[in-house]
C-alpha cells in the first residue's frame, strides 16, 4: 500500500492548518489548447502553487463526465476523463505536487453517479425490482397510466426530482436529471465506494473532499412525504434526505480506510447545515474529521458577525478534538470581491438569505454600487487577511489570490450551469471563469486556444503576469500573507491548538485577536481609521496612512 511521498514529512496532523487551493481544473490551466483545462496544464503550473505558499491543492471532479454539472456527474469515479489526460498524467501531476511540497485532495462525490455510470445503464436495461435497478432509487409513478411523478420534489437546479424510464417507474435525482441517486443501503454501493477510496489513496492521494456529504442516506419509504412536508422538517434523524443518523455508520467504515494509510488520509465534507450540533457530527474523529466552516462565507462583513461565528466555532473545534477551514468562495457561490459589495444580510444571515440576495443580484445585471467600486475587494483581501490569521485551516479557491470578481457579463449561449437551463436563475459559471495567466494571448495564457468560458477584457488586468510585477497586487499581498502564516505557525507550541487565540479591545467596528508567539491580528471593518498599536508590521492586506488602520483593512504585527 502507497504511503505519502518520501518528499513530504510524515505528519499526521498537516490538514489541521493547512492552506488548501481549489483547483476547478477545467478551468485552471490548458496545455493543449481545446479550450478546457487539463492535469498537464495543472503539472505546468506547480510552480505558481509553489511561490504562492499553498500547503495543499483541492481539485474539484477531473472524471470522465458529459458535464452535465460541470463534472459533479461522474461516469467512472476512479478514471481520468480523457479531456482532461489519463491516469499517468495524474500521477505525473501528484509527484510534482508531492515534490514542491504540496499535499493533494481529491473530490468524492457519492450522493449521485452520472446517467452514463455503467451501473446506471444495466439499470435501464433491467426489469423493475431488478438488483440492478436496487443500486439507485426507482419508485413506480403515480397515476391510472403511471405517467406522474411518485410525488412532487423538486431537484435542487429545479424541475421535477423525479424522471420517467418508460416502464412506469421513475428514478431520484436530488440535482439534475443525469445525477441519478445512488441507494446507499445497498451492500454493493457501499464497497464500491470503499473501493474508488483505496484506488486513489493507492496512487498517494493525501485527502478527499466530500460532495454533498450530508445526503446519501435516505428513508424512501411509503408514502412519501410531499414537496410541503418536507420543507418543514429541519435535516435531522427524522428527515428523509438530510444529514440521517445512518451516515454515522457509512463514515465510520470510511474513517476505518483513511487510518490504514500512514499518515492517514484527511477527509473534509460538505456540510451546509445551521445547526452545529447536527453539523459536529461529521467533523468527530471518528468520522470524516473536517468540514467546511461555511459560516463566514455567509456573513456580512462586520466585526460583530465575524466575532459571534469565530468564537463559538472554536470553542467547537476544541471539544470536539477536529479543526476548522475557512473559506470564502468556492465554485458554487458568487466570488466574495463581488459578494462584499453588495447590500448586507443583516444579523441573521444563512444560506438562504444569501443564496437569495446573490441570486436576485445575478439576474439584476450585477453592477457593482456606483458610490465606490474598489470597496468589494478591499474587503476581501482584509478578510482573507483575518482567517489566514485565525486558527485551522484555509480554503482558498483559484483566482480569489488575483482579486477576481463574479464575471456576469457572459451571453446566455456561452454558459454551462444546469442552474440556467433548469431555472430561472442565471448560475455558477461566472465564478468558473478560466485564470488569466498573462495580459494577451487567445485566453489570457491560460491556454494556446480560446477558453471554453469567455473571459471578460478586464480580465487581463488581473493576470497572474501583471500582478506578479505590482508589489501592491492582491497576489502580492497574498503571497507574503502565506509566507509570514507559515513563519509564524511554525513558531507555536502546538499548531493545531484551536485555543490558540485571545480576543484584546478594539474600536466599535473592528477586531483585535493575538496569537501565541505574540502575533496580533487587527481587522478593521466599518471603523473610522485609528492609530496601530506599538509592533512591527508583518503584513497589512492595503496601504495604512499615517500610522492608522482604515476601514476594510487588515494588518498583522509582531509586539
Ligand atoms: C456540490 C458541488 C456542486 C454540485 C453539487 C452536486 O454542492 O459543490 O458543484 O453541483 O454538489 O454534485
Amino acid at each position: 500500500m502507497a504511503t505519502a511521498s518520501a518528499s513530504l514529512p510524515r505528519d499526521h496532523d498537516w490538514w489541521r492548518t493547512a492552506v488548501v487551493y481549489q483547483i476547478y481544473p477545467r478551468s485552471f490551466a490548458d496545455s493543449d489548447g481545446d479550450g478546457i483545462g487539463d492535469l498537464a496544464g495543472l503539472t505546468s503550473r506547480v510552480g505558481y502553487l509553489r511561490r504562492l505558499g499553498v500547503d495543499a491543492v483541492w481539485l474539484s471532479p477531473f472524471y470522465p463526465s458529459a458535464l452535465a454539472d460541470g463534472g459533479y456527474d461522474i461516469d467512472d469515479h476512479r478514471a481520468v476523463d480523457p479531456r482532461l489526460g489519463s491516469l499517468a498524467d495524474f500521477d505525473a501531476m501528484t509527484a510534482a505536487l508531492h515534490e514542491a511540497g504540496l499535499r493533494v485532495i481529491v473530490d468524492i462525490v457519492p450522493n449521485h453517479s452520472s446517467n452514463r455510470h455503467r451501473w446506471f445503464l444495466e439499470a435501464l436495461a433491467a426489469a423493475k425490482g431488478s438488483p440492478a435497478r436496487q443500486r439507485y432509487i426507482f419508485r413506480d409513478g403515480r397515476g391510472p397510466d403511471q405517467s406522474e411523478p411518485p410525488n412532487d420534489w423538486k431537484g435542487a437546479f429545479g424541475g421535477s426530482a423525479w424522471e420517467a424510464v418508460g416502464d412506469g417507474q421513475f428514478y431520484l435525482h436530488l440535482f439534475a436529471p443525469e445525477q441519478p441517486d445512488w441507494n446507499w443501503d445497498n451492500p454493493e454501493v457501499r464497497a464500491d465506494h470503499l473501493e474508488t477510496l483505496h484506488f486513489w489513496a493507492d496512487r498517494g492521494v493525501d485527502g478527499f473532499r466530500v460532495d454533498v456529504a450530508v445526503a446519501l442516506a435516505k428513508d424512501l419509504s411509503e408514502p412519501l412525504l410531499s414537496a410541503a412536508e418536507l420543507a418543514w422538517r429541519p435535516a435531522g434523524p427524522d428527515h428523509p434526505l438530510y444529514d440521517r443518523d445512518e451516515l454515522d455508520e457509512i463514515y465510520a467504515q470510511w474513517r476505518t480506510v483513511f487510518n490504514q494509510y500512514d499518515p492517514p488520509r484527511s477527509a473534509v465534507g460538505e456540510a451546509w447545515l445551521s445547526d452545529h450540533d447536527r453539523l459536529a457530527r461529521y467533523a468527530r474523529p471518528d468520522s470524516l474529521g473536517q468540514v467546511f466552516d461555511f459560516d463566514l462565507l455567509r456573513a456580512d462583513f462586520d466585526a460583530r458577525a465575524y466575532r459571534d461565528r469565530i468564537a463559538p466555532a472554536l470553542a467547537r473545534a476544541a471539544h470536539l478534538g477536529s479543526s476548522l477551514t475557512w473559506v470564502l468562495s468556492n465554485h458554487d457561490v458568487v466570488r466574495h470581491a463581488s459578494r462584499f459589495g453588495l447590500p448586507p444580510l443583516g444579523p441573521e444571515a444563512d444560506n438562504s438569505k444569501s443564496e437569495a440576495r446573490d441570486a436576485a443580484w445575478l439576474k439584476s445585471g450585477g453592477q457593482e454600487p456606483a458610490e465606490d467600486t474598489g470597496l468589494g475587494l478591499r474587503r476581501a483581501r482584509a478578510a482573507v487577511g483575518c482567517l489566514l490569521a485565525l486558527p485551522g485551516s484555509v480554503c482558498l479557491y483559484q483566482g480569489e489570490e488575483l482579486g477576481l470578481r463574479e464575471v456576469v457579463d457572459m451571453p446566455a449561449e456561452a454558459r454551462q450551469d444546469p442552474i440556467f437551463f433548469r431555472s430561472d436563475g442565471v448560475g455558477r459559471d461566472g465564478c468558473r471563469v478560466p485564470l488569466p495567466w498573462q495580459a494577451d494571448g487567445p485566453s489570457l495564457g491560460f491556454g494556446p486556444g480560446p477558453a471554453h468560458l469567455p473571459q471578460p477584457d478586464w480580465f487581463a488586468d488581473f493576470a497572474v503576469t501583471v500582478e506578479e510585477a505590482d508589489p501592491e497586487s492582491t497576489l502580492s499581498f497574498y503571497r507574503l500573507a502565506l509566507a509570514v502564516r507559515r513563519h509564524l505557525l511554525r513558531q507555536l507550541p502546538r499548531p493545531g491548538d484551536p485555543m490558540g487565540l485571545e480576543w484584546l479591545r478594539a474600536p466599535v467596528g473592528a477586531l483585535h485577536f493575538r496569537r501565541p508567539g505574540g502575533w496580533h491580528c487587527l481587522v478593521n471593518f466599518t471603523a473610522p481609521p485609528f492609530p496601530l498599536p506599538a509592533g512591527e508590521v508583518l503584513t497589512a492586506s492595503g496601504p495604512l496612512p499615517d500610522d492608522k488602520l482604515p476601514e476594510a483593512t487588515t494588518v498583522w504585527l509582531r509586539s
